[in-house]
């Protein structure tokens, strides 16, 4: 494969850092999900699409919390199973939630945000003109202490198929929700772990953009 096609995504030139837009809580808990909300998962699948449009108006904390849950949320307390699978139940992707008040990591044994960063590093997720201004980047990082009982050889694999499983969960819960995404591979990672302040074992390997679709947004999230 080669870089071109990538290119086809029409970057924007800019990659700033910004400073967080108001202080930022160092926790949000985010409220339970509403499991009877949505269209159906049929329903789901026929809207699901990429969108490069959003608008600039922030997510509803209960729109978060039912976003998270779905990409890779608790759905059995009891066992500790998550919404998306992973290789021997590793769950080795940190989901990380840039936001214009900071960088947050998602918890999911307890729901909540923990601030990583207090800065806006949306711009720094992607090359791409909607990706500082839409209300809401996803950063799927792979974190490596967690993978190393498994071959080498099948670390990468394992850890994009259950990446993205989270993505398409999230992808689904946008179009049963209304909302506008689009995963992105186009990345640079090195200044992303950079953003993120990640470990040298940590590795983002994948990103989702996330807002209102320029279309509908006004009569959403509401
Ligand atoms: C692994 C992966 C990486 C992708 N990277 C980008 C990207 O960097 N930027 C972008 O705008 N779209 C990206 N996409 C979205 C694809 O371009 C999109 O899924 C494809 O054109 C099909 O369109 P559809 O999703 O609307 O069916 C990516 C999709 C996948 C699965």
């Amino acid at each position: 494969m080669t870089a071109t096609p990538w290119l086809t995504y029409a970057p924007s030139g800019k990659a700033p850092m910004r400073p967080a837009g108001s202080e930022p809580r160092a926790a949000i808990d985010l409220p339970r999900p509403d499991l009877r909300s949505g269209a159906s998962l049929m329903t789901a699948l026929s809207f699901r699409a990429s969108t490069r449009e959003f608008l600039p108006r922030p997510l509803s904390l209960a729109t978060l919390g039912e976003l998270l849950w779905a990409a890779d949320g608790l759905n059995r307390p009891l066992s500790g199973g998550r919404t998306a699978p992973s290789p021997h139940n590793a769950q080795e992707i940190d989901i990380y939630a840039a936001l214009p008040q900071g960088v947050y990591r998602y918890d999911a044994p307890t729901h909540r945000l923990v601030l990583k960063r207090a800065v806006d590093a949306r711009g720094m997720t992607g090359y791409q003109d909607f990706v500082g201004e839409a209300p809401l980047d996803l950063i799927y990082v792979v974190r490596g202490s967690k993978l190393l009982e498994m071959p080498a050889s099948q670390r990468d694999t394992f850890s994009a198929v259950t990446a993205g499983a989270i993505a398409q969960n999230v992808s689904l819960y946008c179009a049963s929700a209304g909302l506008a995404t689009v995963v992105r591979g186009w990345l640079d990672h090195r200044l992303l772990a950079d953003a993120l302040s990640l470990n040298e074992d940590e590795t983002p390997i994948l990103a989702q953009t996330v807002g209102l679709p320029v279309d509908t947004g006004a009569a959403q999230n509401s």
